[in-house]
């Protein structure tokens, strides 16, 4: 494979017609935005998007467009939405649920395909996960052989996806099981006796959607063979580092769920090795990381049998579990303080499960029984209880994370990033080794604030929530003074009991 022109990024996109799926996940929406943005010029992207909740695929479009990421596309080029066609599909479905109408009209003017639909639940059943992950990987790559005009197909997979390795290269690894044949078991077993077959395979991975992202890699090296493909695998994404606004967020993954567990005082405790450096990498670099391939592969004349390009999209900085959740309780104490704590944000992280039991029923179920009693008793909805239940199964899928280090080679990263034209770097460098972890932690907490958890982050409502939230940790104290004072005596009493 070789790089054959040297066109600029926005010249190269110009005129494509793009195929996105998961176009309203976090990535996607993102993608979406930064394609329309920096490529002004793209002919076109198909979104395929499920109907879901009672919305159809053009309303749920419609609810997409107006989020305040789209904020800053709509001030400078609104016309560009024009350039959305939504399209019906459930990647769940046999060959993504596409009618013959809209296969036949992606057949025709589709040139880039992203694939990033996913269902990323940890513990669906083995069946949706194949279905899902693994099986619509493959509908994809048949679709995409039947396109007269393919120049790339990027496959969005996870640095997870091969957690038998510490050190991994940007390169294909043997498979965890055949993908055809676990295709096949899935759509002829059912959920109850697939779930068996699990237990064989979850011996060599902690999850089923690690285990059919795997398996969809292996497929999109077969396809590369006769396909222009690419594989891009981010640790755990995270907040925009810049753009389009800082601090974009739209779902709470690991750490992030914690944090904001933590922050408002409701997760006491967390099954973390806080030792261990945490992979992340932001939304926004990420996207710019993809577009960057994508222009690569396009403009890289591809012969038969070519390789897979892969291309490890993780961070080369680590800060520790403990480092990080800490420096977001102080920012969380000091610059941007959340509405509704129940308790001083602090999380004790603890890497003994033993611990971490006993200290949830003490210090998380005890209390959470308690406020939802209360909460009956004054005619409100119980919900801590039915909440930690949720946090707690999040804690240990995302634990198993931090009792392993993984380390990822950057090179072709690094290679990609030299490549990018001069004048494109500034819109298009997926580079963010020198940035103000402080800064973007601060970013972070108030898109958390802003964006998922719809609170008012203006200065004078911050102050407010500051000084409300002062009289939290005071009252804190004074409880942990009396119970402190209480547990004495009761030594006190007992002491004297037994030595009179
Ligand atoms: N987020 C991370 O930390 C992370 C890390 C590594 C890799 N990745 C990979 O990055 C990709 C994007 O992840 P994300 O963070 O954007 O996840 P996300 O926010 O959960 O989005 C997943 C997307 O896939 C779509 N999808 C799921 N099931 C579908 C179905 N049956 N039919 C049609 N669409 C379906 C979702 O559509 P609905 O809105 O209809 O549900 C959504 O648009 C995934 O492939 C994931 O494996 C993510």
């Amino acid at each position: 494979m070789t790089v054959g022109s040297s066109k600029t990024i926005p010249a190269f996109y110009a005129g494509q017609s793009i195929f996105l799926t998961g176009a309203t996940g976090f990535l996607g929406k993102m993608l979406i935005e930064k394609i329309l943005r920096s490529c002004p010029d793209v002919r076109e992207i198909f979104l395929l998007i499920r109907t879901k909740k009672e919305l159809t695929f053009n309303e749920r479009l419609e609810k997409l467009l107006n989020l305040p990421l789209y904020d800053k596309l709509r001030e400078e080029n609104f016309s560009s939405f024009e350039k959305i066609v939504p399209i019906s599909g459930d990647v769940s479905e046999k060959e993504l649920g596409l009618s013959v109408a809209d296969r036949q009209m992606l057949v025709e003017r589709v040139t880039i395909i992203i694939h990033t639909a996913a269902d990323v639940k940890f513990n669906n059943s083995l069946k949706y996960a194949i279905c899902t992950n693994t099986r619509a990987t493959r509908d994809i790559c048949i679709l995409a052989q039947s396109m007269k005009n393919l120049k790339a197909l990027v496959y969005i997979s996870t640095a997870f996806a091969h957690l038998n390795k510490t050190f991994i290269e940007e390169k294909l690894y043997p498979p965890i099981a055949d993908w055809r044949k676990m295709i096949e078991i899935a759509e002829m077993l059912d959920e109850h006796t697939l779930n068996i077959f699990m237990v064989k395979y979850l011996h060599y991975v902690p999850n089923t959607y690690i285990f059919s992202k795997n398996l969809a890699e292996n497929i999109i090296q077969e396809y590369s063979s006769f396909l222009p493909c690419a594989i891009v695998r981010p640790s755990v994404v995270s907040p925009s580092i810049d753009e389009p606004i800082p601090g974009w967020i739209d779902n709470l993954y690991g750490p992030m769920g914690i944090f904001v567990g933590g922050a408002k005082g409701i997760l006491r405790v967390g099954y973390l090795n806080k030792t261990t450096g945490q992979d992340f990498v932001p939304v926004d670099i990420v996207t710019k990381a993809v577009l960057v391939v994508i222009w690569k592969l396009g403009l890289t004349t591809s012969t038969t049998g070519s390789s897979t390009f892969v291309l490890n999209c993780t961070s080369q900085r680590l800060n520790t579990y403990e480092q990080d959740i800490q420096m977001l309780f102080d920012v969380a104490k000091k610059d941007i303080p959340f509405e509704g704590i129940v308790w001083t944000p602090h999380t004790i992280l603890t890497d003994s499960f033993v611990q971490f039991y006993i200290l949830t029923i003490l210090l998380q179920i005890l209390p959470a029984l308690l406020i939802d009693l209360v909460l009956k008793f004054f005619g409100r909805q119980p919900m801590l209880l039915q909440l930690l239940r949720r946090i707690y199964v999040a804690n240990c899928a995302v634990g198993y994370f931090s009792f392993h280090n993984w380390k990822y080679s950057n090179v072709n990263g690094l290679t990609l990033m030299s490549l990018i034209p001069p004048e494109n770097r500034e819109e298009f460098s997926f580079e963010y080794a020198n940035f103000c972890r402080r800064n973007y932690l601060k970013n972070s907490s108030t898109g958390i604030k802003q964006f998922i958890l719809h609170e008012d982050v203006n200065l004078l409502q911050l102050d407010a929530v500051k000084a409300r939230n002062k009289r939290v940790y005071l009252l804190v104290r004074i409880i942990k003074t009396i119970i402190s004072i209480g547990v004495l005596w009761i030594i006190y009493r007992w002491i004297y009991f037994y030595t009179l």
